[in-house]
């Protein structure tokens, strides 16, 4: 399927699509050829803040209505969201760039937090606490925490929002939310599906535009109660900061710089293959993607033969062509911080197997990396320091255990660490050893609703999926009962 030219392009507010109030526009581009796709508003602040207006109003009736009510609406927005896949997949590859294979597999992965957050809704359970006297009672309930603001990125533009979006509906609050500049049509397409649904008018609200106004709004209203972001490190601390004043509740899932250990008894074909997905994902735009491999010693040549001739067999073109497993970077910063990265371990003595450099395809924009595989990553080079977030996979020998997981740990970063043995005790004192909130034990691809996904150090806090993710939406309240 092609983009569709009925794709949305306005905001929603308290259900309805409107422009923004100066008709100011936002041009949004193919990443894969620069092509202007679609415009869509540039709202701040005035916009934002009958957002909020709208949220707010819809908060009372929409908590008060029964869990299962909310939760068969949060299910139906999942069921659409199936129903449309590959017209939504056509919106995100032509916003995004990656592979429509990939981008409808988002889409699902997407649908499955709505899913899941309608099965947690109606066990917000409560409970009760033996009093310190004989005439109390002691009951503890969860309330949803009132108006949500959503701030998303542009690596997984359906994925991120529901995440976040599910839970908040399904605990009872309501949702202004932001998605990236560079991808908000998937947004767009989604606030579609939520009004078909029959969510109520201001349950779902959504702002496009600049971050300065549409920040303003969220920090400036003390009607907004919870800020949850996905982003990079340096925003994250900024928003934090800016949600100072008003106190907001926060989630914030940040940067990561993922180690991908391969013990010497690793099941090579397994660690391979776990590593090239892992890795290449989103032509390596993922928070949670490896950036660093480290390999033990009995293993390192093996392993780098093998994984290298597996990467040289990745297609690199344009996301709406059959075959295509890395599409092309989001745009020209993301290109240069790649060319930077493997210049420096270039220039520092690395050997560059296969890639290291960019494709070039006929008709194209200049926005394609070749998968790239670097041997020899020494502590010094900046991929081994810095989140690359593109198709390079840096490789460094390992003698001893420790000194692969001191190095996985010297950093900043703890969102998630990946690692392959076939050895239990291994397994065991290496999970627990490595600092970081997500681990892939034998496994590249961790990330399902089921799970609480999160991080540690600078990588964020709060969990999304599993049913740690009703906590971030809802508040505790402790009722003292004096019996009369
Ligand atoms: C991310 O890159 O932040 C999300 C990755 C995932 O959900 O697997």
């Amino acid at each position: 399927m092609t983009f569709p030219a009925d794709a949305q392009t306005q905001n929603l507010i308290d259900g309805r699509w409107i422009a923004a109030d100066d008709g100011a526009s936002i041009e949004v581009a193919d990443p894969a050829t620069d092509e202007v796709i679609a415009s869509v508003p540039s709202v701040g602040e005035a916009e934002t803040r009958r957002a909020i207006d709208a949220a707010h109003a819809a908060f009372g009736p929409w908590a008060a209505r029964p869990a299962g009510e909310r939760a068969k609406l949060v299910a139906r927005l999942a069921e659409l969201m199936h129903r449309d896949a590959d017209r939504l997949a056509a919106i995100m590859t032509a916003e995004q760039g990656k592979p429509l294979a990939e981008a409808k597999g988002e889409i699902n992965y997407a649908a499955a937090f709505l899913e899941w957050a309608a099965g947690e809704a109606p066990r917000m359970y409560g409970e009760t606490i033996p009093a310190n006297t004989a005439d109390k009672r002691i009951l503890v309930m969860r309330q949803p925490v009132g108006v949500c603001a959503i701030i998303t990125p542009w690596n997984f533009p359906a994925a991120m929002i529901t995440r976040k979006l599910g839970p908040a509906l399904a605990a009872g609050c309501t949702t202004v939310i932001k998605p990236s500049e560079l991808t908000p049509l998937s947004a767009l397409a989604i606030g579609e599906l939520a009004i078909e649904a029959g969510l109520p008018s201001g349950t779902v609200n959504i702002v496009t535009g600049p971050p300065q106004g549409i920040g303003d709004a969220f920090f400036g209203d003390e009607r907004v109660r919870k800020l949850s972001f996905t982003g990079s490190t340096p925003v994250g601390k900024l928003l934090v900061r800016n949600s100072s004043e008003n106190l907001l509740r926060l989630s914030m899932e940040l940067g990561g710089h993922a180690p991908f250990i391969v013990f010497d008894d690793a099941d090579l074909d397994r660690a391979v293959a776990g590593a090239v997905a892992c890795k290449f994902r989103n032509a390596g735009q993922t928070c949670i993607c490896a950036n660093r491999f480290y390999v033990q010693a009995g293993i390192y040549d093996a392993f780098v033969e093998r994984f290298s001739a597996a990467v040289s067999q990745l297609k690199v073109g344009r996301g709406t062509d059959e075959g295509v497993a890395i599409g092309p970077l989001i745009n020209d910063g993301a290109i240069e911080k790649v060319r930077d990265h493997v210049e420096d371990a270039r220039s520092k003595g690395a050997s560059i197997p296969v890639g290291g450099d960019m494709a070039k395809i006929d008709g194209l924009a200049d926005r394609f990396w070749t998968p790239t595989v670097i041997d020899g990553m020494t502590p010094d080079m900046r991929c081994a320091t810095e989140e690359t977030f593109g198709p390079v996979a840096p490789i460094a020998r390992f003698e001893k255990d420790d000194e692969a997981i001191a190095a996985a740990n010297d950093t900043p970063f703890g969102l998630a660490a990946y690692f392959y043995t076939n050895n239990a005790t291994r397994l065991m004192r290496t999970a627990e050893a490595l600092e970081y909130g997500i681990i892939g034990a034998n496994d590249a691809a961790p990330s399902t609703a089921q799970a609480p996904f999160g991080g540690v150090k600078q990588s964020g806090f709060g969990r999304e999926g599993g049913k740690y993710v009703m906590d971030e939406y809802t508040s505790v309240k402790y009722v003292s009962w004096g019996l009369v």
